[in-house]
């Protein structure tokens, strides 16, 4: 690993220690393999150097005390948000199966928490791994929703009103579910027709909620509606194709694919995320906007890089470089060998950590 000055890097080196911003915040993990992108956004954020190259070196060794203490702080605020954004949901689930009315200031309260920390954290997947548990998954799922929702319009290009209302449409997405029997809700197996049939009621309650609190002919209602919805006509409530789409619904389809797939259900375990990144992308040209989730399966693949991976034959390595066009399939270094899983088809992932290993906890 050596240091040496922005000006003389260049894309393709990979990155030897986490880089952190003026404020502490953590730009880019270890192993990263740089890209124009990268780059440039050092530059703009004044970094004039960093280290490279991996070396056998506890990671983050170095890091100094302040970074890690800012990561800390960061970490909590995080925290906090996410916590409030569930209190919210719970909140607004009971007032609307209790029939009692619904305001939109206080869920907007909890999208000024948690935009910022969004806006701010290079790895949100991180941050949910860490939050996560098994419980309360309706809401658990909601607030991520929420905050994959931001870090995909983020990712797009849209400005901040328009990311709180991408925020506020992913935390109030299922809310609606309040009026699904839990019995269904919560069945650990395949629902029978008629109980699907029930179950797709929820985005059309959560619309209803939506207008009861004012917010009838908002974007953030048009969300809830159709975040069922497929590119293709083949989603639900009303079977709309593409073009009669709202952006937001396509930003929450892809959102809550990936979360539902990446999460602990009663009847399936988490898949890692470059395997449901690989599934998403298959739903390209049938029911998932193309643009909006290559852009996400980017993101995706770009904080793969430098974690550390399991294989089905057992092994543990560090991915060091995934092809966007297949992202269950990356290159893993094991030691000093190097695993294309492009030419091995017989090994599968088991297992990646989106995280940056030791961080003194
Ligand atoms: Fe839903
Ligand atoms: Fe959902």
């Amino acid at each position: 690993m050596k240091t040496i000055s922005l000006r003389d890097l260049v894309i393709g080196e990979v990155l030897g220690q986490d880089a952190y911003g003026p404020q502490g915040q953590l730009l880019l993990t270890r192993g990263t393999l740089l890209r124009a992108s990268h780059i440039q956004r050092l530059r703009a954020l004044g970094i004039e150097e960093v280290a490279v190259g991996l070396d056998a070196a506890p990671p983050g060794a170095a890091a100094s005390r302040g970074a890690l203490a800012a990561q800390d702080a960061k970490s909590q605020a995080f925290s906090r948000a996410f916590d409030a954004g569930q209190a919210v949901v719970r909140e607004f689930m009971e007032r609307v199966a209790a029939g009692r009315p619904v305001d939109s200031a206080e869920a907007r309260e909890s999208i000024d928490l948690i935009y910022p920390q969004v806006v701010a954290s290079h790895n949100v997947l991180r941050q949910l791994g860490q939050l996560r548990s098994k419980d309360e998954y309706t809401l658990q799922h909601s607030v991520a929703v929420s905050i994959m929702g931001v870090k995909i319009g983020q990712l797009l290009g849209l400005a901040e009103p328009e990311l709180k209302e991408v925020g506020l449409a992913g935390l109030l997405h299922d809310v609606g579910k309040c009026r699904i029997p839990s019995a269904i809700l919560n069945k650990p197996g395949r629902l029978t027709a008629e109980e699907f049939a029930e179950m797709k009621k929820h985005a059309v309650y959560g619309y209803q909620a939506m207008k009861a609190m004012g917010l009838g002919a908002s974007a953030v209602a048009l969300a809830v509606l159709q975040h069922h919805e497929r590119e293709d006509g083949s989603g639900y409530p009303l079977k709309l194709p593409s073009p009669r789409l709202h952006l937001y619904a396509k930003i929450l389809a892809v959102a809550d694919c990936f979360d539902a797939m990446t999460s602990d259900r009663v009847y399936s375990p988490r898949k890692p995320a470059l395997l449901a990144a690989q599934e998403i992308l298959r739903e390209v040209g049938s029911t998932l906007d193309a643009a909006v989730t290559r852009r996400f399966v980017q993101y995706v693949v770009d904080l793969a890089v430098g974690s550390q991976a399991r294989l089905s034959n057992g092994e543990a390595g560090t991915i060091v470089l995934v092809d966007p066009e297949e992202p269950a399939r990356p290159l893993v270094q094991v030691q000093r060998r190097f695993i294309d899983l492009r030419q091995r088809r017989d090994l599968v992932l088991e297992d990646v950590r989106l995280q940056t290993e030791s961080r003194g906890r």
